[in-house]
Parts: structure tokens; sequence; C-alpha cells
């Protein structure tokens, strides 16, 4: 962030103060809102707010507003009231600016073209270096993707290095769960199919963030590894199709898995938008999809949508290829780049890999606290 250390400008208007930094920059703080998050409404040790909004009057109005040091002092009409802002404070929390949160980033997007050697790598044996671990997180969130090798060969040794980060996600397949060909498998993942490009989990209410898949062994013959970035994907169909997109974004539609224990169903729009339209989450899975269950008069029209984005996941142009090795880990942003891999034969060699998720809320804590340095 910026370092606003010149003295703004006030100016007093009807509802709401308004600030003007020497180099142009300006903030409108409605007077509400400075009574809401006056410095005295926070609990002075935990930081949470402990005032009662309906105890704020609902019109405040200063009866001056001056600069004192490097803060903004206000004495309200009314009930007298002193706030004291730190100016630095309330350039970052100029309402209609995110420049506050520091796990905002920039996304880099890709296609194919970027090419494997340009997915950002990082050797597992740097990390006791805090900047080459912060760099790591950050270049996670930024390309969606990274790959990190020199994990040791043991079990649990990439789990160890994603805990760093924050708290695993547990599901119905574990804290960690082991991807090899298994007798009895209650997933594809568990055998030696391909696995066509997807994100993990859709069936479930809160599709798990960040994805860590540490190798152990990919001995076998095939079994290499396709990921490609749905940012790419999704931005791609909103060009060239928008009523598909249109689609894909309002309707939801069913995921399920089910085994001998659960059965785990939920509902997602295959593209979902945050709150000022912007794609934040994708949601695709072949195997995991339930019979659509909108009005038939919506089916086909959908379908049609539907096969569009198909269409381009399978599109070779947006996908990277590698092979993970024994100690690499993909660790990459499960709501955002899809992963596959290829078919694998094992009677071949020994393919083995240890998985587990970091909601991308606990991912971005870190990166939080990372920068609070
Ligand atoms: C999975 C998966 C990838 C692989 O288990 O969901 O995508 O390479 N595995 O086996
Ligand atoms: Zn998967």
């Amino acid at each position: 962030m910026k370092d606003h250390i010149d003295t703004p400008a006030i100016a007093m208007e009807t509802d709401a103060l308004r600030l003007v930094w020497a180099d142009g920059a300006e903030g409108v703080f409605p007077y509400l809102w400075l009574r809401d998050n006056c410095p005295s409404a926070f609990h002075p040790e935990t930081q949470e707010r402990i005032a009662d909004i309906l105890q704020v009057p609902e019109t405040p109005m200063p009866v001056a507003a001056v600069i004192d040091g490097d803060s903004l002092r206000i004495d309200w009409a009314g009930d007298g009231h002193v706030s004291r802002f730190p100016l630095d404070w309330l350039f970052a929390y100029r309402p209609g600016s995110a420049s506050h949160d520091t796990a905002a980033y920039n996304p880099v997007v890709w296609t194919g073209e970027i090419g494997a050697d340009a997915i950002p790598r990082y050797s597992a044996s740097d990390f006791d270096d805090p900047a080459t671990f912060a760099a790591w997180i950050e270049d996670t969130a930024r390309y969606g993707i990274s790959i990190v090798s020199d994990v040791p060969g043991v079990s649990g040794a990439g789990a160890d290095l994603a805990r760093r980060i924050g708290f695993l996600r547990e599901t119905n397949f574990g804290v960690t769960f082991e991807v090899m060909n298994k007798p009895n498998p209650n997933n594809i993942a568990y055998t030696a199919h391909a696995l066509p490009l997807h994100t993990d989990l859709p069936n479930q209410e809160l599709t798990p963030g960040y994805q860590f898949l540490h190798c152990l062994a990919n001995e076998a013959e095939g079994g290499g590894s396709v990921f490609a970035d749905g940012y790419a994907l999704a931005a791609s169909l909103r060009d060239t199709d928008p009523e598909a997109f249109d689609l894909l974004a309002r309707t939801a539609i069913p995921f399920r898995f089910h085994d001998g224990e659960c059965d785990i169903r939920s509902k997602h729009p295959v593209i979902v938008l945050d709150h000022d339209g912007n794609v934040s989450s994708l949601n695709w899975s072949i195997h995991l999809g339930a019979p659509f269950d909108m009005p038939a008069a919506q089916m086909i029209p959908y379908y049609r949508a539907y096969r569009a984005f198909a269409k381009l996941t399978q599109d070779p142009a947006f996908q990277v290829t590698l092979r993970l090795r024994g100690g690499d880990m993909a660790v990459f942003d499960n709501r955002r780049i899809l992963h596959g891999r290829a078919a694998f034969d094992p009677s071949t060699g020994f393919r083995h890999l240890q998985g587990y998720y970091v909601d991308r809320g606990e991912f971005d804590s870190m990166r939080r606290v990372i920068a609070r340095g």
C-alpha cells in the first residue's frame, strides 16, 4: 500500500467528510460510518466491535474535524463524543476501495501458451527462508498453481508444509486422501482411469479451496498431469458466447458423491461470480455431476452452454501438461484451476499421490499475517 503520510485537506459535506490527499487521492466517509467505526467502538484487546449500532445516532453530525498529528479528530454534535482516527487507517479504509486487504491480488490468468516451465516452481528445501515461503504462497495465489519439488518422500511431509499455511480441511475422504489404484474403489480417482479436467468435490456445500497433491511415486506408464486455468476458460466463454456464460453463472446444477457411508450433495453454478460480477470460482466435475434438475424447457439451452464450456475444457490450447515425479507437490486453487490426469497402467509401476486441502479463507489469512511483516 502507498504510504500516505501527507496531511489531507478536509471538507465537511452534508452527510460525509471528504478527505483529499496531496496526490489527489480522495476518500468520502459518511458520518454514520465514521461513528460506527470510531476506535472507541472496538474492544481494546480483541479489536472486535462492542458498540451497538442502534446506540449510534442515525444522522450524526460533526461540529469540528481537524488534523491532530497523524490523526483526524472529530468532535460530534449532540452527545459530545470525540473520535480519533489514524490517518493511514482512514486512507486504507476509504469506502469503495479494497486496499486495506493485503490478501487482494491480481490473478495472472494463463492459457497453455504459458508452458509448464512458467508455472511457479519452488524447492521445499528453501522454505526455511520466510521470504521464499511467502513468495511461494503469493505466486500460488496469483497463478492459482505452483509445483514444489524436494518434498521428502514420506507420507505426511507435504501435509506438514500445508499445515504451515493453515488448517487442513477434512472431508469424507479423510484429512488426507491417498490417490492410488485401490481394490473396491469408491471414486474413479482411486482407479487407473484417466481423470478429465475437473475441480474436486463440488458436491460439498463449500467446495474445498487450495488442493495439495504430494507425489510419493509415479512409476507407472501414463499418469501425467494436466491443468487449465478456469479463469481463462470462463473469460474465453464470456467473450465468445456471453449467453452460455450467463446461463452457466445463473443456473445451479446438482453434484453428488455417495458411497456406503455418505451421500453428500450440493448445487452450484459452473461459473460462480462474486458480488462485482467477476468470476470467483468454477465447479466442474463430470464424474460428480448429478442429473440436471432444472425445468425441462431450460434443459436444452443449458446443455448447449454446458457443452460449450466442456469443449473449452478439452481444448489443449488452454492446457499445461507435466509429469509429477516422486517428491513433487502440485498446489492449486481447486476453485479456479481445473486438474486431471492421464490413465496409467498399474502393472508397470506404482503410482501414489497424497492429497489434502486448505480452504481459501485459511490460505488468505496466512497471506495477511505474512503481509503484517
Ligand atoms: C483426484 C485427482 C490427480 C492425479 O484425486 O481428484 O485429481 O494425478 N488426482 O491422480
Ligand atoms: Zn481431483
